[in-house]
């Protein structure tokens, strides 16, 4: 609470999106299945959401499930996808109550029918809230997210839709899988490892990165505020000089 309270209101980021990794060693330094720590995954996603909120986060992005995901063992593979339509069925009524909009990014028609389901139905039913967005990268990929824009793009501009001349960043950024979502302000990896996993390429071009140790199911609040009280000290250039900057 001390910590919290020293947060600087205008500093909290608008958008912060979560590499939510290290279930599996959680577990297995417990003794415990692979899965284990997926399921105790989920009580951080909730303590997360809440914090986000109580916090005053505008946008909360995470990543669930990549396509390279896909490659996992079968079992593991299933497993998940039962916890994630666990997950969005239980936590749907809190959800609506929070006023808070779940939104999602990714390939869907790879996803098994019950989870899409049950993901279609948490965005329709959520579609006016604007409290805060909650966005599940799901059967997502940052490569896939481009080529697949691309792919679009391209038909437009055989169509006459698009003129090529004319595309610029924000043209290109509007064909992305979801064009309202603003650009992460700060990206949390659990887990400690310093990589983005095909995660948001086009839209971290300039997001302040935050790797943490703690892994995913022992991720809290405190290590939110933690995150946050970080990002309050960068100083978010965009290529211009500190001194052009502060003033
Ligand atoms: C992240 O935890 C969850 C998903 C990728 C779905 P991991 O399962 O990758 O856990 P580690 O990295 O093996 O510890
Ligand atoms: C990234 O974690 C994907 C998610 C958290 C959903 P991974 O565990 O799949 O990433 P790598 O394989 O270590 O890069
Ligand atoms: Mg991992």
């Amino acid at each position: 609470m001390m910590q919290e309270r020293r947060l600087q209101p205008d500093a909290i980021p608008r958008h912060v999106a979560i590499i939510m990794d290290g279930n599996g060693r959680w577990a297995q330094d417990r003794g415990l299945s692979r899965i284990e720590g997926h399921r105790q995954g989920l009580e951080a996603v909730r303590a997360v959401i809440r914090a986000a909120h109580e916090l005053g986060i505008e946008f909360v992005t995470l990543y669930a499930f990549s396509l390279e995901n896909w490659n996992r063992p079968q079992d593991e593979v299933d497993e998940l996808m039962r916890l994630l339509e666990h997950y969005l069925e239980s936590e749907l009524d809190e959800v609506i109550r929070n006023g808070i909009r779940v939104r999602s990014i990714g390939r869907r028609d790879r996803l098994p029918t019950s989870v899409l389901e049950k993901l279609e139905k948490a965005e329709q039913k959520t579609r006016e809230n604007r409290e805060m967005h909650l966005v599940f990268a799901l059967s997502y990929g940052g490569r896939q997210e481009i080529v697949d824009a691309v792919r679009q793009l391209l038909r437009d501009a055989e169509n006459g839709k698009l003129d090529p001349e004319a595309l610029d960043e924000k043209t290109f950024a509007e064909y992305l899988y979801d064009p309202e979502i603003p650009d992460p302000d700060l990206l949390i990896r659990t887990g400690g490892e310093s990589r983005v996993s095909n995660f948001l390429l086009w839209q971290i071009a300039y997001t302040e990165i935050f790797v943490t140790d703690v892994r995913w199911p022992d991720f809290r609040k405190d290590h939110l505020v933690e995150a946050l009280r970080d990002y309050e000290r960068r100083e978010r250039r965009f290529g211009r000089t500190s001194a052009q900057v502060r003033s």
